[in-house]
């Protein structure tokens, strides 16, 4: 089921692109967008929009069919900072437009994220994005931006998989009408990975264990966004959605999750990103 806020309709699954850059990159991002992928993410911080913009500027589909994300950095909260970087970001890209755009980590000690966001509502009025949102921001953080600007973000991307599964966030969020995404989908493919839980239900259906987790995360309601190098990894990745999990292994999945259960210790309440 495609995830829609006021201004798009989003996919199943997406793509993440931290750490794909240059040539290599825009060769890795293309070949995901002739695999099917319609939702590339990216990052002012990536050093990479660039080479998501030249791969979707290649042609390989319709400008139009693709959502380019792309993310507002810490250093740049300050109103007339963030409607810079977000013009340097469009920029960057070669595009005339971004469709989604997020501010990257409320960074709370600043106090400065209710000031981006009203730089990227006039960043969505002015039209170089087409759809608003945040990452990593927690519900306190939420209804400031609610209640001080009176527009609900349309996305929060935040970390998310069986050992971090989120479920306090993943619920507010779905009351407020934000769709959640899950960056670290697959937990970076650490230790995650040989789970007995995932590899027992991973062979119970014949697919693989990453499948299984990128499952679950549709059957939550969330859209996940797993970076991938190889063609056979990204196509494995886009099919997962297609895979039925009974409710029995979708509650034995998010039993998995952990009180410390993030990959890094980046919990959004103190960690700083600039
Ligand atoms: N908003 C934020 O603060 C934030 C933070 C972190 C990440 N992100 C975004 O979220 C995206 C995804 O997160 P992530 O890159 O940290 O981690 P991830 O997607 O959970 O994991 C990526 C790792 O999994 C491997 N992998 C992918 N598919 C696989 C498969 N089918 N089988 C086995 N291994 C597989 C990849 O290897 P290969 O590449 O070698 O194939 C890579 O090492 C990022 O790229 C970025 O766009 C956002």
């Amino acid at each position: 089921m495609p995830h829609t806020t006021e201004h798009l309709t989003l996919p199943d699954v997406g793509f993440g692109t931290y750490r794909l850059n240059g040539a290599d990159g825009v060769e890795t991002i293309s070949r995901a967008l002739q695999g099917g992928y319609r939702l590339i993410d990216s990052a002012f911080n990536y050093e990479n929009e660039g080479a998501v913009g030249a791969a979707v500027r290649s042609g390989v589909v319709p400008r139009e069919d693709v959502i380019v994300t792309s993310k507002l950095p810490g250093r740049h909260h300050a109103h007339d900072q963030a409607l810079a970087c977000i013009e340097e970001s469009v920029y960057r890209t070669g595009l005339d437009h971004l469709d989604l755009y997020l501010i990257h980590w409320p960074n709370p000690a600043r106090d400065q994220y209710v000031e981006a966001w009203q730089a990227l509502i006039e960043a969505r009025s002015r039209g170089l994005v087409r759809e608003i949102g945040v990452s990593n921001f927690l519900p306190e953080h939420i209804d400031r931006l609610v209640t001080e600007t009176g527009v609900t973000p349309a996305v929060n991307q935040i970390e998310l998989h069986p050992y971090f599964p989120q479920a306090d966030q993943r619920a507010y969020d779905t009351a407020h009408g934000i769709v959640t995404q899950a960056w670290s989908p697959i937990g970076r493919a650490n230790e995650l990975l040989r789970d007995p839980v995932l590899t027992g239900i991973a062979e119970d259906h014949g697919v693989s264990v990453v499948q299984v987790i990128l499952a679950w995360h549709t059957r939550l309601g969330v859209l996940p966004i797993p970076k991938a190098s190889s063609p056979d990894r990204q196509r494995q990745n886009l099919e997962a959605a297609t895979i039925e999990l009974s409710d029995a292994e979708v509650d034995r999945i998010s039993g998995l999750g952990r009180p410390d259960g993030r990959t890094a210790d980046q919990d959004p309440a103190v960690y700083e990103e600039l």
